[in-house]
């Protein structure tokens, strides 16, 4: 069962992507499969942990078999499940796509265009809270917290972006990875650059889904020992 470099140690994960609700029926979401962060949970279990997954619409099918889940839909619950979560984990991944903005209002009956003779609709956002930082800023002692960057553009602006978004988030790591409309989602290869709180370059790696995230645990495991 490999070399079990995470035996007695809790480790939380956050997946997949939130959906800010506009009314019953519609929301705010985006691309995030959950597949990345439950190959993350998977390989944490691999390593000998205790795993809880903190799911944000992930199909359930894909949930490692032996970790704990709990569902969290939107950026709040999802803030409330991480904080829950952990408070006793030695380690937290938060690799969730939390939207950064939600509908500053959730209509309890379907919105409706009858009866507007508009040809358009503006919508009033406002600010989630930043899950990550509050993690960061709350964490306990000997807490290991890592967290993600999705971002675009060629290969030297996603550094700049996630090396500047890793000095502004202060997590321990934080892996940057390339997306847009043909990279990053779903069962694809993928590269990512793993970034200290300095936004110093400790690692670049690149593979499939399944081989990023065993690399992945494998360098937490090795800056916990
Ligand atoms: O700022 P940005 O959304 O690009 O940061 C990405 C990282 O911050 C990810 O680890 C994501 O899970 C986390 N995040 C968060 N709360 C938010 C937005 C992002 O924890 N509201």
């Amino acid at each position: 069962a490999g070399p079990q470099r995470l035996r007695g140690k809790r480790v939380v994960v956050s997946a997949g992507g939130t959906r800010e609700p506009l009314d019953p029926v519609r929301f705010i979401g985006n691309r995030s499969s959950g597949i990345f962060g439950c190959e993350i949970a998977r390989a944490a279990l691999a390593e000998g942990a205790e795993v809880c997954l903190v799911a944000a619409h992930i199909d359930s099918a894909r949930y490692p078999h032996g970790v704990s889940v709990v569902e969290a839909g939107t950026a709040a619950e999802m803030e409330r499940a991480m904080r829950a979560a952990s408070r006793e984990a030695d380690v937290v991944v938060m690799c969730a796509a939390v939207a950064d903005y939600r509908p500053e209002t959730t209509s309890s009956t379907k919105l409706k265009k009858e009866g507007t003779r508009s040809t358009r609709l503006t919508l009033t956002l406002e600010a989630t809270p930043d899950i990550l930082r509050g993690l960061v800023r709350e964490r306990r002692a000997g807490q290991f917290i890592v967290g993600f960057a999705a971002e675009t553009g060629d290969d030297r602006s996603v550094l700049e972006l996630g090396q500047a978004k890793a000095r502004r988030k202060g997590a321990d790591l934080l892996a940057i990875n390339h997306v847009g409309a043909d990279a990053g989602f779903g069962d694809v290869d993928s590269r990512i650059v793993l970034v200290d709180s300095r936004g110093e370059v400790v690692a670049e790696l690149a593979g499939s889904k399944p081989q990023l995230a065993r690399d992945l645990v494998a360098h937490i495991a090795h800056c916990l020992s």
